[in-house]
Protein backbone atom coordinates (compact mmCIF):
# COMPACT_ATOMS: atom_id res chain seq x y z
CA UNK A 1 0.00 0.00 0.00
CA UNK A 2 1.04 3.98 -0.51
CA UNK A 3 1.74 5.56 2.56
CA UNK A 4 2.54 8.95 3.68
CA UNK A 5 5.91 8.72 5.75
CA UNK A 6 8.02 10.91 7.56
CA UNK A 7 11.52 9.67 9.14
CA UNK A 8 12.48 12.13 11.78
CA UNK A 9 10.56 15.21 13.43
CA UNK A 10 10.35 18.19 11.35
CA UNK A 11 11.76 15.89 8.27
CA UNK A 12 10.86 15.42 4.62
CA UNK A 13 7.43 13.82 3.83
CA UNK A 14 7.87 10.49 1.53
CA UNK A 15 5.15 8.29 -0.28
CA UNK A 16 6.45 5.08 0.69
CA UNK A 17 5.30 1.08 -0.52
CA UNK A 18 4.29 -0.47 2.73
CA UNK A 19 2.60 -4.18 3.23
CA UNK A 20 -1.03 -4.20 4.32
CA UNK A 21 -1.31 -4.27 8.32
CA UNK A 22 -3.40 -7.29 9.40
CA UNK A 23 -6.01 -6.45 11.90
CA UNK A 24 -5.56 -7.79 15.63
CA UNK A 25 -8.01 -8.72 18.15
CA UNK A 26 -10.54 -5.70 18.61
CA UNK A 27 -8.99 -3.91 15.11
CA UNK A 28 -10.35 -3.47 11.87
CA UNK A 29 -8.49 -2.83 8.56
CA UNK A 30 -9.84 0.44 6.63
CA UNK A 31 -9.52 1.16 2.80
CA UNK A 32 -9.20 4.94 2.71
CA UNK A 33 -11.03 7.41 0.80
CA UNK A 34 -10.40 10.55 2.22
CA UNK A 35 -8.34 12.88 5.27
CA UNK A 36 -7.91 16.21 5.86
CA UNK A 37 -4.85 18.31 7.00
CA UNK A 38 -5.30 19.59 10.11
CA UNK A 39 -2.90 22.35 12.59
CA UNK A 40 -2.35 19.43 14.53
CA UNK A 41 -1.00 17.37 11.83
CA UNK A 42 1.59 20.35 10.95
CA UNK A 43 2.28 20.61 14.65
CA UNK A 44 3.29 17.24 14.65
CA UNK A 45 5.47 17.37 11.06
CA UNK A 46 7.00 20.53 12.82
CA UNK A 47 8.20 18.29 15.32
CA UNK A 48 6.31 20.80 18.08
CA UNK A 49 3.74 18.02 19.58
CA UNK A 50 5.41 14.70 20.00
CA UNK A 51 4.27 11.04 17.96
CA UNK A 52 5.23 7.25 18.96
CA UNK A 53 8.15 7.07 17.12
CA UNK A 54 9.79 7.60 13.72
CA UNK A 55 9.21 6.68 11.09
CA UNK A 56 5.20 7.18 10.96
CA UNK A 57 2.05 7.73 8.83
CA UNK A 58 0.83 11.25 9.75
CA UNK A 59 -3.15 12.28 9.86
CA UNK A 60 -5.30 12.51 12.80
CA UNK A 61 -8.55 11.53 10.76
CA UNK A 62 -10.26 10.77 7.80
CA UNK A 63 -12.97 8.15 5.92
CA UNK A 64 -13.06 4.79 4.21
CA UNK A 65 -14.58 1.06 3.99
CA UNK A 66 -13.66 -1.38 6.58
CA UNK A 67 -12.64 -4.42 4.44
CA UNK A 68 -11.25 -6.22 7.03
CA UNK A 69 -12.04 -7.45 10.69
CA UNK A 70 -9.78 -8.82 12.98
CA UNK A 71 -11.29 -10.90 16.19
CA UNK A 72 -14.48 -9.79 18.24
CA UNK A 73 -17.88 -8.87 17.56
CA UNK A 74 -17.81 -4.94 16.63
CA UNK A 75 -15.04 -5.32 14.08
CA UNK A 76 -17.03 -8.17 12.36
CA UNK A 77 -20.32 -6.01 12.89
CA UNK A 78 -18.40 -2.69 11.04
CA UNK A 79 -17.30 -5.15 8.17
CA UNK A 80 -18.32 -3.35 4.80
CA UNK A 81 -19.28 0.07 6.25
CA UNK A 82 -18.63 3.54 5.51
CA UNK A 83 -16.70 5.06 8.55
CA UNK A 84 -15.29 8.18 9.84
CA UNK A 85 -11.87 6.85 11.54
CA UNK A 86 -8.99 7.99 13.46
CA UNK A 87 -5.96 5.87 14.80
CA UNK A 88 -5.55 4.90 17.96
CA UNK A 89 -2.54 5.48 20.39
CA UNK A 90 0.97 4.71 18.71
CA UNK A 91 -0.59 3.26 15.38
CA UNK A 92 -0.03 5.06 12.31
CA UNK A 93 -2.06 7.73 10.90
CA UNK A 94 -4.77 8.27 7.93
CA UNK A 95 -2.66 9.79 5.26
CA UNK A 96 -2.52 6.30 3.72
CA UNK A 97 -4.47 3.39 1.31
CA UNK A 98 -5.20 1.43 4.18
CA UNK A 99 -5.41 1.92 7.64
CA UNK A 100 -5.30 -0.58 10.77
CA UNK A 101 -7.29 1.21 13.77
CA UNK A 102 -9.38 -0.06 16.76
CA UNK A 103 -13.17 -0.65 15.79
CA UNK A 104 -13.90 1.92 18.72
CA UNK A 105 -12.39 4.49 16.96
CA UNK A 106 -14.95 4.04 13.63
CA UNK A 107 -17.83 5.55 13.51
CA UNK A 108 -20.32 4.49 10.58
CA UNK A 109 -21.21 7.16 7.88
CA UNK A 110 -24.94 8.01 7.83
CA UNK A 111 -25.85 7.15 4.43
CA UNK A 112 -26.22 10.76 3.41
CA UNK A 113 -22.91 11.97 4.19
CA UNK A 114 -20.14 11.38 1.66
CA UNK A 115 -16.58 10.29 2.42
CA UNK A 116 -15.07 14.12 2.13
CA UNK A 117 -16.95 15.25 4.93
CA UNK A 118 -17.15 12.23 6.33
CA UNK A 119 -13.72 12.67 6.69
CA UNK A 120 -13.72 15.47 9.12
CA UNK A 121 -16.38 14.06 11.17
CA UNK A 122 -14.28 13.49 14.20
CA UNK A 123 -11.60 16.34 15.41
CA UNK A 124 -14.31 19.51 14.42
CA UNK A 125 -17.41 18.28 14.40
CA UNK A 126 -17.16 16.29 18.07
CA UNK A 127 -14.77 19.82 19.67
CA UNK A 128 -17.36 22.05 18.37
CA UNK A 129 -20.55 20.36 20.28
CA UNK A 130 -18.34 19.73 23.32
CA UNK A 131 -17.74 23.84 23.30
CA UNK A 132 -21.51 23.93 23.64
CA UNK A 133 -21.78 21.65 25.97
CA UNK A 134 -19.51 23.67 28.48
CA UNK A 135 -20.63 26.43 27.62
CA UNK A 136 -23.99 25.18 29.04
CA UNK A 137 -22.75 23.36 31.54
CA UNK A 138 -21.12 26.20 32.61
CA UNK A 139 -24.36 28.60 32.72
CA UNK A 140 -22.19 30.56 30.36
CA UNK A 141 -24.15 33.59 29.18
CA UNK A 142 -22.04 34.11 26.03
CA UNK A 143 -18.86 32.52 24.70
CA UNK A 144 -15.94 34.33 23.02
CA UNK A 145 -13.52 32.59 20.33
CA UNK A 146 -10.50 33.21 18.67
CA UNK A 147 -8.99 31.73 15.12
CA UNK A 148 -12.48 32.25 14.36
CA UNK A 149 -12.08 32.13 10.02
CA UNK A 150 -11.45 28.20 11.01
CA UNK A 151 -13.48 25.45 10.28
CA UNK A 152 -13.82 24.76 13.70
CA UNK A 153 -14.47 28.68 14.10
CA UNK A 154 -17.62 28.76 11.20
CA UNK A 155 -19.22 25.31 12.95
CA UNK A 156 -19.31 27.06 15.96
CA UNK A 157 -20.90 30.59 14.59
CA UNK A 158 -23.68 28.28 13.06
CA UNK A 159 -24.11 25.69 16.50
CA UNK A 160 -24.24 29.17 18.82
CA UNK A 161 -26.92 30.56 16.79
CA UNK A 162 -29.23 27.15 17.03
CA UNK A 163 -28.59 27.03 20.46
CA UNK A 164 -29.07 31.22 21.00
CA UNK A 165 -25.85 31.26 22.77
CA UNK A 166 -24.56 34.69 21.60
CA UNK A 167 -20.47 34.05 20.21
CA UNK A 168 -17.69 36.91 20.00
CA UNK A 169 -15.62 35.26 16.99
CA UNK A 170 -12.41 37.36 16.65
CA UNK A 171 -10.13 37.02 13.45
CA UNK A 172 -7.03 39.13 12.80
CA UNK A 173 -7.41 40.49 9.92
CA UNK A 174 -10.77 42.77 8.71
CA UNK A 175 -10.45 41.09 5.30
CA UNK A 176 -11.35 37.84 7.44
CA UNK A 177 -13.58 40.27 9.50
CA UNK A 178 -15.85 40.75 6.79
CA UNK A 179 -15.78 37.78 5.52
CA UNK A 180 -17.73 36.20 8.35
CA UNK A 181 -20.17 39.08 8.94
CA UNK A 182 -20.99 38.31 5.03
CA UNK A 183 -21.72 34.51 6.31
CA UNK A 184 -24.13 36.20 8.71
CA UNK A 185 -21.97 36.03 12.52
CA UNK A 186 -23.13 38.66 14.69
CA UNK A 187 -20.58 39.56 16.82
CA UNK A 188 -17.05 40.24 14.64
CA UNK A 189 -13.79 41.89 16.20
CA UNK A 190 -10.48 42.01 14.44
CA UNK A 191 -7.77 41.96 16.79
CA UNK A 192 -5.62 43.92 14.31
CA UNK A 193 -8.06 46.79 15.18
CA UNK A 194 -6.28 49.12 17.63
CA UNK A 195 -9.19 49.48 19.80
CA UNK A 196 -9.74 45.67 19.92
CA UNK A 197 -8.78 45.17 23.75
CA UNK A 198 -11.55 47.94 24.43
CA UNK A 199 -14.25 46.71 21.93
CA UNK A 200 -14.03 42.60 23.49
CA UNK A 201 -14.26 44.34 26.74
CA UNK A 202 -17.43 46.06 26.01
CA UNK A 203 -18.75 42.91 24.36
CA UNK A 204 -17.63 40.25 26.32
CA UNK A 205 -19.14 42.49 29.64
CA UNK A 206 -22.41 43.19 27.74
CA UNK A 207 -23.01 39.96 26.53
CA UNK A 208 -21.98 38.42 29.64
CA UNK A 209 -19.44 36.12 28.05
CA UNK A 210 -17.87 34.35 30.77
CA UNK A 211 -16.47 31.08 28.31
CA UNK A 212 -13.33 32.63 26.22
CA UNK A 213 -12.03 29.87 23.68
CA UNK A 214 -8.53 30.46 22.64
CA UNK A 215 -6.61 28.58 19.68
CA UNK A 216 -3.80 31.06 19.80
CA UNK A 217 -2.09 31.01 22.83
CA UNK A 218 1.04 33.79 23.87
CA UNK A 219 0.14 37.13 24.19
CA UNK A 220 -3.46 36.88 22.84
CA UNK A 221 -4.27 34.91 25.73
CA UNK A 222 -3.54 38.04 28.03
CA UNK A 223 -5.51 40.24 26.11
CA UNK A 224 -8.02 37.88 25.96
CA UNK A 225 -7.96 37.46 29.51
CA UNK A 226 -8.04 41.15 30.49
CA UNK A 227 -11.15 41.94 28.41
CA UNK A 228 -12.99 38.80 30.12
CA UNK A 229 -15.55 39.61 32.88
CA UNK A 230 -14.51 38.74 36.00
CA UNK A 231 -14.85 35.46 36.91
CA UNK A 232 -14.31 34.45 33.27
CA UNK A 233 -12.75 30.69 32.64
CA UNK A 234 -10.48 31.05 29.36
CA UNK A 235 -10.15 27.17 27.66
CA UNK A 236 -6.79 26.99 25.43
CA UNK A 237 -7.57 24.78 23.05
CA UNK A 238 -4.69 25.28 20.88
CA UNK A 239 -1.41 26.90 20.30
CA UNK A 240 -1.63 28.67 17.14
CA UNK A 241 0.90 31.44 17.41
CA UNK A 242 3.37 28.63 18.56
CA UNK A 243 4.40 30.93 21.87
CA UNK A 244 3.62 29.85 25.64
CA UNK A 245 0.67 31.92 27.53
CA UNK A 246 1.34 35.28 28.49
CA UNK A 247 -0.93 36.81 30.90
CA UNK A 248 -0.71 39.06 33.71
CA UNK A 249 -1.49 37.22 37.45
CA UNK A 250 -3.67 39.89 38.39
CA UNK A 251 -6.21 38.95 36.34
CA UNK A 252 -6.40 35.61 38.06
CA UNK A 253 -5.92 36.36 41.31
CA UNK A 254 -8.02 39.54 41.80
CA UNK A 255 -10.39 39.09 38.79
CA UNK A 256 -11.28 35.16 39.86
CA UNK A 257 -10.49 34.74 36.38
CA UNK A 258 -9.42 31.22 35.50
CA UNK A 259 -6.82 29.40 32.42
CA UNK A 260 -8.08 26.05 31.75
CA UNK A 261 -7.13 23.25 29.05
CA UNK A 262 -8.62 21.21 26.36
CA UNK A 263 -8.11 18.33 24.09
CA UNK A 264 -10.89 16.71 22.57
CA UNK A 265 -9.71 12.59 23.12
CA UNK A 266 -8.91 13.44 26.92
CA UNK A 267 -12.25 15.25 27.23
CA UNK A 268 -14.04 12.30 25.89
CA UNK A 269 -12.38 9.66 27.94
CA UNK A 270 -14.56 11.14 30.61
CA UNK A 271 -17.28 10.26 28.96
CA UNK A 272 -19.58 6.79 29.76
CA UNK A 273 -20.13 4.98 26.16
CA UNK A 274 -24.18 6.35 26.22
CA UNK A 275 -23.01 10.11 25.77
CA UNK A 276 -20.08 9.41 23.22
CA UNK A 277 -23.11 7.15 20.88
CA UNK A 278 -25.28 9.80 21.18
CA UNK A 279 -22.49 12.82 20.51
CA UNK A 280 -21.71 10.80 17.19
CA UNK A 281 -25.53 9.94 16.20
CA UNK A 282 -25.70 13.41 16.71
CA UNK A 283 -22.97 14.98 14.78
CA UNK A 284 -23.92 12.61 12.04
CA UNK A 285 -27.05 14.62 11.80
CA UNK A 286 -25.70 17.56 11.72
CA UNK A 287 -22.82 17.02 9.79
CA UNK A 288 -24.63 17.92 6.48
CA UNK A 289 -25.94 21.41 8.22
CA UNK A 290 -24.42 23.38 10.64
CA UNK A 291 -21.22 21.20 11.05
CA UNK A 292 -20.53 20.53 7.29
CA UNK A 293 -16.68 21.95 6.76
CA UNK A 294 -15.54 23.70 2.70
CA UNK A 295 -13.30 21.39 0.69
CA UNK A 296 -11.04 23.94 -1.15
CA UNK A 297 -8.92 21.16 -3.01
CA UNK A 298 -8.31 17.94 -2.88
CA UNK A 299 -5.10 16.26 -3.57
CA UNK A 300 -3.40 12.59 -3.98
CA UNK A 301 -1.22 10.79 -1.62
CA UNK A 302 1.57 11.71 -4.26
CA UNK A 303 0.79 15.18 -4.01
CA UNK A 304 1.05 15.68 -0.42
CA UNK A 305 3.91 18.31 -0.41
CA UNK A 306 1.70 20.89 -2.57
CA UNK A 307 -1.43 19.85 -0.48
CA UNK A 308 0.19 21.15 2.64
CA UNK A 309 1.55 24.16 0.79
CA UNK A 310 -1.45 24.95 -0.60
CA UNK A 311 -3.10 24.80 3.17
CA UNK A 312 -0.14 26.73 4.59
CA UNK A 313 -1.07 29.32 1.97
CA UNK A 314 -4.78 30.09 2.88
CA UNK A 315 -5.74 28.03 5.77
CA UNK A 316 -9.36 29.84 6.13
CA UNK A 317 -11.01 29.09 2.33
CA UNK A 318 -11.55 25.66 3.26
CA UNK A 319 -9.75 21.97 4.20
CA UNK A 320 -7.73 20.43 2.00
CA UNK A 321 -8.19 16.90 1.35
CA UNK A 322 -5.83 13.59 0.72
CA UNK A 323 -7.56 11.36 -1.46
CA UNK A 324 -7.26 7.83 -2.80
CA UNK A 325 -9.05 6.46 -5.37
N1 LIG B 1 -7.85 20.83 21.44
C1 LIG B 1 -8.57 20.09 20.60
O1 LIG B 1 -9.00 18.98 20.94
C2 LIG B 1 -8.86 20.64 19.24
C3 LIG B 1 -9.83 20.00 18.45
C4 LIG B 1 -10.13 20.54 17.19
C5 LIG B 1 -9.45 21.66 16.72
N2 LIG B 1 -8.48 22.21 17.53
C6 LIG B 1 -7.75 23.42 17.08
O2 LIG B 1 -8.67 24.34 16.58
C7 LIG B 1 -8.03 25.21 15.66
C8 LIG B 1 -8.87 25.32 14.40
O3 LIG B 1 -8.81 24.09 13.70
P1 LIG B 1 -9.40 23.97 12.22
O4 LIG B 1 -9.11 22.62 11.70
O5 LIG B 1 -10.79 24.44 12.24
O6 LIG B 1 -8.48 25.05 11.47
P2 LIG B 1 -8.46 25.45 9.91
O7 LIG B 1 -9.83 25.41 9.34
O8 LIG B 1 -7.43 24.68 9.23
O9 LIG B 1 -8.02 26.98 9.98
C9 LIG B 1 -6.93 27.42 10.74
C10 LIG B 1 -7.21 28.84 11.17
O10 LIG B 1 -6.19 29.27 12.04
C11 LIG B 1 -5.91 30.64 11.76
N3 LIG B 1 -4.53 30.88 12.20
C12 LIG B 1 -3.43 30.19 11.84
N4 LIG B 1 -2.36 30.65 12.50
C13 LIG B 1 -2.81 31.68 13.27
C14 LIG B 1 -2.18 32.57 14.20
N5 LIG B 1 -0.85 32.51 14.45
N6 LIG B 1 -2.94 33.51 14.80
C15 LIG B 1 -4.26 33.59 14.55
N7 LIG B 1 -4.92 32.76 13.70
C16 LIG B 1 -4.19 31.82 13.08
C17 LIG B 1 -6.12 30.79 10.27
O11 LIG B 1 -6.51 32.13 10.01
P3 LIG B 1 -5.91 33.04 8.85
O12 LIG B 1 -6.86 32.93 7.71
O13 LIG B 1 -5.89 34.38 9.47
O14 LIG B 1 -4.53 32.47 8.52
C18 LIG B 1 -7.29 29.81 10.01
O15 LIG B 1 -8.53 30.49 10.10
C19 LIG B 1 -6.66 24.59 15.39
O16 LIG B 1 -5.69 25.29 16.10
C20 LIG B 1 -6.81 23.18 15.91
O17 LIG B 1 -5.58 22.62 16.33
C21 LIG B 1 -8.19 21.75 18.75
Amino acid sequence: MRSVRQHEPGGELFVESLPVPEPGPGEVLVKMAAAPINPSDLAILAGRTRVHSWPFTPGMEGSGTIVKPGRGLLPLLRLGKRVACSPGPGGEGTWAEYMLTSATRTVPLPGKVGMQQGSMMLVNPMTAMAFIHMARRGRHSAMVNNAASSALGKMLIRLADRHSIPLVSIVRTEERAAELKKTGAAHVLSSSNPSFGEELMELANQLGATLILDAIGGKETGRLLKAAPAGSTLVAYARLSGDQILADPADLISMGKKITGFQLGNWLENKDMLFKLRLARRVGKLLSGPLSTRVHATFPLEQVGQAIESYREHMSRGKILLVCD
